[in-house]
């Protein structure tokens, strides 16, 4: 075995040991048998968690190929490992073209999937642009990140959604720990990493306060710097307030930020404006799906020379002699320069992922539009990750069951 690969395997078994939740979930789709058989696709960030959910789906009988859905968050080690020592058909590397992006995608749909697993929306655009061929084979599919739901959201209002897709980011057992807790940890893991810089002390500025932004302002709070958000929902912006923050606009907020997050899912998040009134020495990241949130175009027009001063940081020389640094090309600082999300949480991300691929198959013939994940899979997931760690939780008496669906009975 090579370096890399043994590299690559021990995350694998690094994180398939920190994942109970879907080892459990695959013992019940495994018996179930909807996934026996089936041909999945998938456009994931290819790293340790990822593929202990390629290798669950191949253990319960599917066949798996997969890419990568950003071309900086491939982890090369565990895409090695995959492939030498599992076998698996994974077309992905760090650092790949667009180009190749691309390719690697059309690759994943060589064995005409009936699920797809996607992450940001392009996979299943790229389908529904380029291989119409493939739909009627597709039972359906799940989708991972918020971007990509709202994408999702845009073909089926305009009637061009044409197969069933689950919206695994809707569910609470997503949304209210990864999108928080795991983009929380792992962005500040991203900036650390990248810059070795101390948080603490210093002005930050969280742009986008939704379910990411909270868990990096939390995060970023508890490392000890003065936290302030930027918003355009007037109900975020008041909750960010009550949640402790100054709440100011991005231009002023990036007058004094030693760093910027961007999550917010919007293009230009920190635009011109935002780039000519930016600090001295301010550091950029961005933490939402797309590499558009801080404005590459804008921080090349108004610099007079870049370099790369570290793996993961290039320095814009401004023309007014400012000095900007932009950390991985501006894409998911968590993936390019951190490693992602911890395992517990991709654990339950992940469980969801493959409950959705047996929803779809079980349930063939669901309309074409974005569904919601069934209660009952929140639920199962929420149970299975208590169970994990040991922890009970109170039951409803029968008399409070019947006291809560009285109406007339008040005190
Ligand atoms: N890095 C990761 O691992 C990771 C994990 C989950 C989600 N995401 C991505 O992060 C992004 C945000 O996800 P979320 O779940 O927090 O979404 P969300 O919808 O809960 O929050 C986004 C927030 O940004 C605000 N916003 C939009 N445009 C803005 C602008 N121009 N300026 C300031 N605020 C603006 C919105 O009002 C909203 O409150 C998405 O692109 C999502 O796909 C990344």
């Amino acid at each position: 075995m090579n370096e890399l690969v043994a590299k690559g395997k021990k995350r694998l078994d690094w994180a398939r040991d920190h994942m109970p939740v879907i080892e459990n979930v695959k013992q019940e789709v495994s018996e179930n048998g909807y996934l026996d058989g089936k041909n999945v696709s998938m456009a994931l960030h290819v790293e340790a968690k990822t593929g202990i959910l390629a290798l669950s789906l191949r253990e319960v009988g599917a066949n798996v190929k997969m890419a990568s859905c950003n071309p900086l968050s491939t982890d090369d080690s565990v895409a090695e490992a995959l492939r030498e020592e599992y076998g698996m058909d994974v077309h992905a590397k760090r650092g790949q073209t667009d180009e190749e992006y691309y390719e690697n995608l059309t690759n994943t749909l060589k064995h005409a999937p009936n699920v797809v697993i996607d992450d940001g929306g392009d996979l299943i655009s790229l389908i529904h642009i380029e291989r119409e061929d493939l739909i009627d084979g597709i039972a359906g599919g799940a989708e991972e990140t918020t971007t990509g739901v709202v994408r999702l959201r845009a073909m089926e209002k305009e009637g061009t959604l044409r197969f069933p897709v689950m919206s695994v980011n809707d569910a609470l057992m997503k949304h209210l720990f990864d999108n928080r807790y795991g983009t929380g940890q792992s962005t500040m893991d991203g900036i650390m990493s990248a810059t070795n810089l101390q948080i603490s002390g210093k002005n930050f500025l969280v742009v986008g306060y939704g379910w990411c932004g909270r868990g990096i302002a939390m995060r970023a709070k508890g490392m000890g710097a003065s936290v302030m958000v930027s918003e355009v929902d007037p109900v975020k912006a008041v909750e960010a307030r009550m949640d402790g923050f100054e709440v100011l606009p991005t231009k002023k907020g990036i007058e004094k930020a030693d760093f910027v997050v961007t999550v917010t899912g919007c293009k230009d998040a920190v635009g011109e404006e935002a780039i000519r009134k930016s600090k001295d020495g301010c550091v950029l990241a961005n933490s939402g799906h797309f590499d558009n949130e801080i404005s590459k175009e804008k921080l090349n027009q108004f610099s007079k020379s870049k370099r790369k001063v570290r793996e993961d940081i290039m320095e814009y020389t401004m023309e007014d002699g400012r000095t900007l640094y932009l950390l991985s090309e501006g894409r998911l600082v968590n993936l390019a320069a951190g490693q992602g999300h911890p395992a517990e949480i991709m654990d339950m991300s992940f469980a969801l992922q493959m409950m959705s691929a047996e929803y779809v198959l079980k349930n063939e013939g669901l309309e074409p539009k974005v569904h919601s994940i069934p209660r009952e899979i929140d639920e199962k997931v929420a149970s299975l990750k208590l169970e994990s760690e040991d922890i009970e939780v109170d039951k409803l008496t029968e008399e409070q069951k019947r006291y809560i669906e009285n109406w007339k009975e008040g005190t």
